[in-house]
């Protein structure tokens, strides 16, 4: 069986720059053998993390919210896939608020990862950001500072590919080299997955 790609597609925009991207790393994930799934997250009800706390303490790291919206099954799912694909856009220097509010609701992962420990299969994330700007050293540290902290509980390096100079709806389908950045970037990073 191949092995399967979880790629999300993180902005609210429908059939925007990094869906674009998604499909970009989805084509080369099955040129390749691989099996991708593309979600899309505005698809998803997420609820902003309370900050009770209770999922540190409540048996099976449970969060309170579990029944009220779509959030637990995604990270399920992160926590299930060994290799995972998040695009997204940059948002006010950040990730959209959406993609936030998912992170945030980690935490009882987090809890899960400082009680238990890490898991003993880790996995790979390749992060595909892109913004409007065209210059800004500082444009992405903000986000993948937050990934990293985000998927260490989920045993998931990060591996990145930061494109700048991308804006309007069609951009990046029209920008050929960069697609072929991601279709590169892609390759080499699931070709060394292959080769462990
Ligand atoms: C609310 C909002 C905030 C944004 N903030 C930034 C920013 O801080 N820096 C930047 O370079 N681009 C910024 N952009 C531009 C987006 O990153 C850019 O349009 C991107 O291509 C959108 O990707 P999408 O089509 O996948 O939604 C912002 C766009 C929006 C709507």
């Amino acid at each position: 069986m191949n092995p399967e790609i979880l790629i999300i597609a993180c902005s609210p925009r429908k059939g925007g720059n990094s869906d674009m991207a998604a499909s970009e790393g989805a084509g080369a994930a099955s040129h390749m053998g691989f099996n991708p799934e593309v979600l899309y997250l505005r698809d998803y009800h997420i609820l902003p993390c309370l900050g009770c706390h209770k999922c540190a303490s409540s048996p099976g790291f449970t969060c309170v919210l579990r029944e009220k919206d779509q959030c637990q099954f995604l990270l399920n799912m992160i926590d299930q896939a060994r290799i995972v694909c998040l695009s997204s856009p940059i948002y006010f220097y950040h990730l959209p608020a959406h993609f936030k509010a998912l992170i945030d609701r980690g935490q009882s992962f987090y809890e899960r990862w400082m009680k238990t420990g890490p898991k003993e299969q880790s996995g790979k994330t390749l992060c595909l950001l892109v913004a409007g700007r065209k210059k800004g050293d500082a444009l992405f540290k903000g986000s993948l500072l937050t990934l990293k902290y985000f998927l260490d509980p989920f045993s998931l390096d990060i591996a990145d590919l930061c494109l700048l100079g991308i804006d309007e709806k069609g951009d990046l389908e029209k920008d050929l080299p960069a697609r072929s950045r991601i279709s590169e970037f892609v390759r080499h990073e699931l070709g060394s997955i292959q080769e462990r």
